[in-house]
């Protein structure tokens, strides 16, 4: 089964209007093709509009990193996936584990946000991950199998093969300290292996699983090369145009 490669670089909260759009100008007539590889900027809410017009036509697509479930109303302070489409972001991260952890977000907050980001035309990219007390515990795959049934529950199978899974485990994220490509792919397949079990093998083949924490262009390629690794999630690595380049040429 051939899935096209995602590589997603998550800004997180960094970088201001004018680091943005320099960056964007850096890469944009560099990108490898899109029938090759989806590469994805996901940047923070007030760079998004930006990032969105300096790459338009060229091959970058953009992600918002969070959205409400509700389209519209009396919800202060939060980013409308109405809007977020409005102004034509391709993806939406949902469920970081920087988002569960210091904002509280629940799996059923994370299923309601995959239903309104795909009610308004646009892709979710579903993130899921263990603590290293459940790593060591042997507890990721039960831990993460239960995130990914949560978050993709009452979708349609079109919905969840047309989707992204980023599992990161948490204790890789931001630390330098990589998963091995092997636990990476076990824990990709298991991933993979929730999908089946909830919605048939047809729609698991077509899912794309990225791994995630501490990816950079010197580890990516071992990543890329297991064969239930279809991308990588990539925060500190994506900083600069020349590594998130070489991370897309992997
Ligand atoms: P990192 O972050 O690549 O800096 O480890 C990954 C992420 O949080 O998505």
């Amino acid at each position: 089964m051939s899935r096209k490669p995602i590589i997603a670089g998550n800004w997180k909260m960094n970088k201001n209007v004018q680091e943005a759009m320099a960056f964007v100008e850096e890469v944009k007539d560099q990108l490898p093709s899109t029938d090759k590889v989806d590469a994805v900027i996901g940047a923070s809410p007030l760079l998004l509009n930006g990032v969105k017009f300096a790459s338009a036509d060229s091959n970058l697509k953009v992600a918002a990193q969070n959205c409400y479930f509700e389209d519209a109303g009396a919800f202060t302070g939060e980013t409308s996936p109405k809007v977020l489409a409005d102004m034509g972001m391709d993806y939406v991260i949902i469920g970081h584990s920087e988002r569960r952890e210091y904002f509280h977000e629940t799996d059923e907050d994370i299923n309601k946000k995959a239903h309104a980001i795909f009610r308004n035309n646009m892709t979710p990219i579903i993130c899921c991950g263990e603590s290293l007390e459940t790593y060591e515990a042997g507890k990721a795959v039960e831990f993460v199998g239960a995130q990914v049934s949560a978050a993709l529950k009452d979708l349609s199978a079109e919905q969840v093969a047309s989707l992204v899974i980023a599992y990161e485990p948490i204790w890789a994220i931001g630390t330098g300290k990589s998963a091995t490509s092997e636990d990476a792919e076990n824990m990709c397949k298991a991933v993979r292996d929730v999908v089946v079990a909830d919605f048939g093998q047809e729609v698991a083949d077509k899912v794309r699983v990225q791994y995630g924490g501490s990816v950079n262009p010197s580890n990516i390629a071992e990543y890329m090369a297991c064969p239930d690794v279809d991308g990588a999630l990539v925060g500190g690595a994506s900083l600069e145009p020349a590594s998130f380049l070489a991370l897309l040429n992997f």
